[in-house]
């Protein structure tokens, strides 16, 4: 699958984030090494740690499915219009345990016009734990 496929993965899947409290949207769309994609967006808790990033959402779906390797990631928010939005360092590290070749694509928008970065997981958490 081609990363735009996968952005627009993401942009639809932050549609479904519940954010009563930040109204900051975040969509994540994860791709399994098999070829699933799993879907995740933010949750919120009144209890702000609570909260769930869309980044876990996806993770997790996938995980409780019986997948265990990744190789790319889109991720989206923003409150109204997209902009530039990097995973936190908690999803970082979740992301990481199950691997850091992990492509991470971040869309935006810029002047209207939709805008990608990516990276390996490797160069955002360098020195990753490990157990
Ligand atoms: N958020 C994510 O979903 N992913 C991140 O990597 C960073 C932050 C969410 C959590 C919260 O609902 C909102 O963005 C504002 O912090």
């Amino acid at each position: 699958m081609n990363n735009d496929e996968l952005i627009k993965q993401a942009i639809e899947a932050r549609e479904r984030a519940y954010v009563p409290y930040s109204h900051f949207k975040v969509g994540a769309a994860l791709l399994s090494e098999s070829g699933k994609v799993y879907q995740g967006a933010n949750m919120e808790c009144s209890s702000f740690g609570m909260t769930v990033c869309a980044e876990r959402v996806a993770l997790l779906k996938a995980l409780y499915e019986g997948e265990r390797k990744f190789s790319k990631i889109a991720i989206v928010g923003g409150k109204e219009e997209l902009e530039y939005t990097s995973p936190c360092g908690a999803c970082r590290q979740f992301l990481a345990d199950f691997g850091t070749e992990l492509e991470v694509i971040l869309a935006y928008r810029e002047n209207g016009e939709l805008k990608e970065k990516t990276f390996r997981l490797k160069e955002l958490l360098p020195e990753t734990f490990n157990l």
